[in-house]
């Protein structure tokens, strides 16, 4: 969906802008989920696994931006993606029509700003005005810095999936199931 662009102030004191993920950012798009997917062990892709192309990713980001039931958003820092964040429904059967996922990455070099907690509140709001009543999301059990950011946004722990992710190194990973009422 298309949404009005926002303005804040980054602790550091930087200007951030929040606006639709469109298409013209495809590029930019498949580097964000290669490099964020190295610096991170906690999203579910590893970077060999991103081998999307420009061509590709343009038409999903202008499919996104036309769908009024989804919301994809980029944090813009001094004219660089510095992360993306997004809701999507469950399809369109009415028993789930009242749920969306969520889910949210920055580069690492904008942890700690404020950007996450602004982006989920302003997807809250799109949320809202879409018709979804919670938002979802899943997030590995060791990840305490991104469920410290869900508490603060007003998420609670409403599940765990044991051993949901299996590392190349072997090791298992629970997640923790999180739901916002809107
Ligand atoms: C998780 C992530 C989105 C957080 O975004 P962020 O912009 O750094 O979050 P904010 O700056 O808004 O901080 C939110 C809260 O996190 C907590 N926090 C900040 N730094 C922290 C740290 N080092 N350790 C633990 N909690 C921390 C604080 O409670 C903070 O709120 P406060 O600033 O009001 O005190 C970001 O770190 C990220 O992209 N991580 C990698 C990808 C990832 O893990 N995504 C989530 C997958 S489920």
């Amino acid at each position: 969906m298309l949404f009005p662009e926002k303005t804040f102030a980054l602790k550091d004191g930087r200007t951030c802008v929040l606006r639709p993920t469109s298409p013209e950012y495809a590029e930019q798009m498949i580097e964000y989920m290669k490099k964020t997917a190295g610096e991170t062990p906690f999203l579910l892709r590893y970077p060999d696994e991103v081998n999307y192309t420009v061509e590709g990713e343009r038409e999903l980001l202008g499919r996104i931006l036309e769908d009024p039931g989804q919301a994809m958003m980029m944090a813009l820092v001094d004219g660089q993606v510095a992360g993306n964040c997004s809701i999507s429904g469950h399809g369109p059967k009415r028993k789930v029509l009242h749920r969306c996922s969520m889910a949210i990455a920055l580069y690492e070099e904008y942890w700690g700003l404020g950007i996450g907690s602004a982006m989920i509140g302003y997807l809250a709001e799109l949320a809202r005005q879409i018709g979804f009543e919670q938002m979802d999301l899943e997030v590995v059990a060791d990840n305490t810095r991104a469920q410290a950011l869900y508490r603060k946004c007003g998420f609670v722990e409403t599940g765990r999936r044991l051993r949901a992710l299996k590392f190349d190194d072997g090791t298992y990973h629970d997640e923790l199931l999180m739901t916002r009422l809107l």
